[in-house]
């Protein structure tokens, strides 16, 4: 028997529809349920073949657990370890480069440190700050917005200097970025499962964020070559940061589709906010890409322990000997 876990934050209808739709496919050889934990051992068993992720992001103490449980084999859907060192500053100038369009965007020095810091441990950082020069680059409307962030927390649209130094005041302890305002004439919501199933959903953030009113259901609401895009760059952004499950969203001016915001690896996925249609196909994406990963084989991302695990005394020579590295250790992409 196979086992998959939910681990979920405050969302109902989500991880009911995922559990029951497992549970009804997998016919008791596949069995999901909520994920149980207390204080994890160092010895802990591997206690689930898949992990489907909704909310370490905001509780440390999850994200710790499930590296530890992907060392013990299980897949986590999304990857731990890549989620825990990415950030959207990263994500823009990544997605630049592979041929994706993304609004010109800075990365601002933090308005405030922790305590311990003083102006003498910043002696690396320009002063004043050139903000003139990154204003003419990024131009106004401009977004204020944390470089690691979600749920539309601490975004603001900025028209000009003043108010731009007024927002920044307040980002405190933040890593922000500046990015150009797109004045979007079409804005989807994409849903990117298994990097590789693709949905397009027409969206309007003028409503209320989680509303249920945002999602709106207009048929052809792409061109053929655009949908075709915006697919394309979908794949593309996930295949780049491995991750199985994510959401991006585009503001499309003049037929440009710009991707403005694909760091979500737990979208919102409820029942009231994103609507019936919405629902069932992330349910059913999630739930096909639960069942390929068990029977095609979990391919674990590889770390520089994997080979040392798989072949303990070849990977962890003695320091005289370590250049005869074996070729499984090579593989593991050491660049020491
Ligand atoms: N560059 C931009 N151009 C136009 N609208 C933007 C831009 N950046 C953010 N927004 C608006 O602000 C909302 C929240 O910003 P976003 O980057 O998606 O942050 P979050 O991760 O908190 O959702 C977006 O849904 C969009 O409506
Ligand atoms: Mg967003």
């Amino acid at each position: 028997m196979k086992k998959v876990g939910i681990l979920v934050g405050r969302e109902v209808t989500f991880p009911e529809s995922i559990i029951k739709a497992i549970n009804e496919r997998g016919q008791g050889e596949v069995v999901a349920e909520m994920v149980k934990v207390g204080g994890i051992r160092m010895d802990q068993d591997k206690a689930y073949d898949i992990i489907i992720d909704r909310i370490s992001h905001e509780v440390p103490y999850y994200r710790a657990m499930l590296k530890r449980m992907a060392l013990e084999g299980t897949y986590i859907i999304n990857n731990p370890f890549w989620w825990s060192a990415d950030d959207k500053f990263f994500n823009f100038c990544l997605a630049d480069k592979l041929g994706v369009a993304i609004p010109k965007t800075v990365l601002l020095p933090q308005e405030k440190y922790i305590d311990a810091i003083s102006s003498e441990s910043l002696r690396n950082l320009e002063f004043p700050i050139d903000w003139e020069g990154i204003c003419e680059y990024v131009g106004f409307p401009a977004f204020l917005k944390p470089h690691d962030g979600g749920g539309w927390r601490n975004v603001s649209k900025i028209w000009n200097l003043q108010e731009l130094w007024h927002e920044y005041n307040q980002s405190g302890r933040l890593c922000m970025t500046l990015q150009q305002g797109i004045e979007y004439d079409q804005f989807v919501r994409c849903y990117c499962v298994g990097k590789e199933k693709v949905l397009i959903m027409p969206y309007d953030p003028s409503k209320p964020y989680l509303s249920g009113m945002q999602y709106v259901n207009v048929d052809d609401y792409l061109s053929p070559e655009l949908h075709a895009r915006v697919e394309r760059d979908c794949i593309t952004i996930c295949e780049a940061l491995g991750y199985d499950l994510n959401t991006i969203e585009f503001a499309i001016k003049d037929g440009v589709p710009y991707a403005i915001d694909f760091m979500n690896p737990a979208p919102d996925a409820e029942l009231a906010s994103v609507g019936e249609y919405n629902h069932n196909w992330i349910v059913d994406a999630m739930t096909d890409l639960v069942f390929k990963r068990l029977e095609e084989g979990i391919a674990a991302p590889e770390y520089r322990w994997s080979a040392m695990l798989s072949a303990p005394a070849k990977a962890a020579p003695k320091a005289k000997t370590a250049k005869a590295k074996s070729p499984k250790a090579k593989k593991a992409g050491n660049n020491d």
